[in-house]
């Protein structure tokens, strides 16, 4: 039996990176996957990918997770597809970046809107099915930028969104536990995506220095989050819930 049989799994952003991952592999161990993104041709590459390797999965674009409306639209019309689900992933995000003084106030709204809002929204509407279910599983991306600061990027309003991201899933799990949901957060390190792939191009010094550093000896791959999300889904992990599992190679554990 696949791991992952029977259940029915939201993953939002499927439409490239950590989430196109996501799809791919939990439609491999056996899930129905419902995806949606804000573009349409990477949502249909993905689901294009999913099926030919002999997957279920049905996807939503272009779907704007930051409007509360449109968050929850999907979700309930991902769950009349399939009569319910079990799992709701939050992948998708979008950030603006800039140092404290310059930062606009509309960049960082944008950014608190894309990185924490959207998760608020799409649990917001999940929250009925999944109780309605018997229960399930959360599982909130959230980031190494959500604990600390780092010098070689202004994330200011990144890991702020990204702490809400982490608070909020244990809040979650402390709600969630009588109705039999449980919330968990994974919380990146620095993983090559479409996102990231300019960093590793051309890293500025004070980025290499800190890749340089990482102890297990290498940058992270979308595989190295799906494999921690994909644990966390399943009932393997029925015991466990409001934890925030920090995927880095060991890098936030050094001075
Ligand atoms: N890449 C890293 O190093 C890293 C590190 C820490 C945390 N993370 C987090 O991991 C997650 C995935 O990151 P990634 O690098 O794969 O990103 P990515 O940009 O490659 O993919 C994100 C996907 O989400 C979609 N998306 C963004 N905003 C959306 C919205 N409002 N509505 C619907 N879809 C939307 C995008 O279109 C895209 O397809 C994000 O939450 C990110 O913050 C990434």
């Amino acid at each position: 039996m696949a791991r992952l049989d029977g259940k029915v799994a939201l993953i939002t952003g499927i439409g490239g990176g950590m989430g196109r991952e996501a799809a791919r592999r939990f439609a491999a161990e056996g899930a129905e996957v419902v995806g949606c993104d804000l573009f349409e041709d990477g949502l249909n590459e993905t689901v294009r990918i999913v099926r030919e390797a002999g997957g279920e999965i049905t996807g939503h674009a272009p779907v704007n997770l930051a409007d509360a409306t449109e968050a929850e639209r999907w979700v309930d019309e991902a769950a009349a597809v399939y009569g319910g689900f079990d799992i709701l992933y939050n992948n998708a995000s979008t950030q603006r970046f800039g140092a404290i003084d310059e930062i606009s106030v509309e960049d960082w709204n944008f950014t608190i809107d894309n990185e924490l809002n959207l998760v608020f929204y799409t649990v917001r509407a999940a929250w009925k099915h999944l109780r309605a279910r018997g229960g399930g599983s959360i599982v909130n991306i959230g980031s190494i930028a959500g604990t600390r600061g780092v010098e070689f990027m202004p994330q200011n309003a990144h890991g702020s969104a990204k702490a809400g991201v982490i608070n909020l899933t244990q809040q979650l799990a402390v709600e969630g536990a009588p109705h039999r949901i449980r919330a968990v957060s994974v919380s990146p390190g620095f993983i090559v995506t479409p996102a990231t792939r300019f960093l590793v191009k051309d890293p500025p010094p004070a980025f290499r220095k800190n890749i340089e550093r990482i102890p297990l000896g290498r940058v992270g791959q979308p595989e190295d989050i799906v494999n921690a999300a994909l644990f966390f889904a399943s009932d393997e992990a029925s015991w466990i819930t409001g934890v925030n599992l920090v995927v880095d190679g060991g890098g936030t554990v050094l001075g």
